[in-house]
């Protein structure tokens, strides 16, 4: 089977930084068009730096980066410094890149590579706050009907939420654009905090990162180090949600997840439960199912796909 085409659309992050690894050590099943970075965890000019580190760490400086949006559709940017650290990829001590980013605006390409592909055949997979595709889908609506799927990390229904008590902080950030791409009607597979958080890099896990005794590996390992102490604080759990390598994990071997085709419409009037995922998990409603709402994986063996693909690199 030829590989998937998609385009990643990030806000690097450690966790993201992981999931464009993942995919950039897979060719075989996963062909990236190009990488665009949105502002989220961090603002813009980081994501697209450290987007470019990553790609550049993963030995793979010909991947085409693009900056897009630097703040929400409708509101503010907030950002999770408290998270990532202020650089947005503390831990490791990498170089700068010296790898350029595109001219071309990042919604542009998201646009123009809809419109040069057949229908049905660019997959795009979003790990961050949903602005850039938002903005693509309102700029050119023709490309919606173009989309083979959006695979994406984001929304809460039982976890409930890690930015707000009500919401997760991809869809929190830019609620509008959310709404948007879950109204668009393209065939959508959210991997929400229901499921990311049992994807936890616990100590022997990321041990196994370390001992691949590769660049790559290490720092993996010291990403994890820096960015768990976020969810051991909070949740106590027993180490740090993988989030985002769920979305390259599920290109690679969707076998690995299972979930329900549900309803999930997003909260965008008040300000109380701002950015929630009401998601009809139950079906009490008579909404009309738009989304893959994954709640389940198998977490040792996700790590072990992630552990074999990243000593590729
Ligand atoms: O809530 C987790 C999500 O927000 C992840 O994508 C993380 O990288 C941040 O963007
Ligand atoms: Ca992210």
């Amino acid at each position: 089977m030829s590989a998937r085409k998609i385009i990643i659309d990030t806000d690097p992050g450690q966790d993201d930084a992981v999931a464009i690894l993942l995919a950039l050590a897979s060719p075989e099943e996963i062909d990236v068009l190009g990488i665009t970075a949105v502002a989220g965890n961090v603002p813009l000019a980081l994501t697209s730096k450290n987007a470019r580190i990553v790609c550049e760490l993963a030995g793979k400086p010909d991947t085409k980066v693009f900056e897009g949006c630097d703040r929400p559709m409708g509101r503010e940017l907030v950002t999770a410094e408290h998270v990532h650290g202020k650089t947005g990829l503390n831990g490791p001590v990498l170089p700068d890149p010296v790898m350029e980013v595109e001219d071309q605006h990042a919604v542009d390409f998201i646009i123009d590579t809809l419109r040069a592909h057949d229908a049905g055949t660019v997959t795009l997979c979003p790990l961050g706050p949903l602005t850039n595709i938002g903005t693509a889908f309102e700029k050119a609506p023709d490309i919606i009907e173009k989309v083979q799927e959006i695979v994406l990390m984001g929304g809460a229904y039982f976890e409930v939420g890690n930015i707000t008590p009500a919401a997760e902080f991809n869809i929190y950030v830019d609620p509008q654009a959310a709404d948007i791409v879950f109204k668009s009607g393209v065939p959508i597979v959210v991997m929400p905090l229901d499921v990311t958080h049992k994807a936890l890099v616990t100590k022997p896990r990321n041990d196994a990162f370390r001992n691949l005794g590769t660049k790559v590996g290490t720092a993996v390992a010291e990403m994890t180090d820096f960015f768990e102490r976020f969810d051991k604080e909070k949740y106590g759990s027993d180490g740090a949600p993988l989030h985002d390598p769920c979305v390259t994990a599920y290109l690679i071997q969707p076998e690995l997840f299972s979930g329900r085709h549900i309803n999930v419409e997003i909260e965008t009037q008040s300000e109380l439960t701002m950015g929630m995922t009401v998601a009809d998990w139950w079906r009490v409603t008579d909404r009309t199912p738009n989304a893959m709402f994954i709640g389940d994986v198998d977490a040792d063996g996700f790590f072990s796909l992630l552990v074999e693909r990243l000593s590729r690199l």
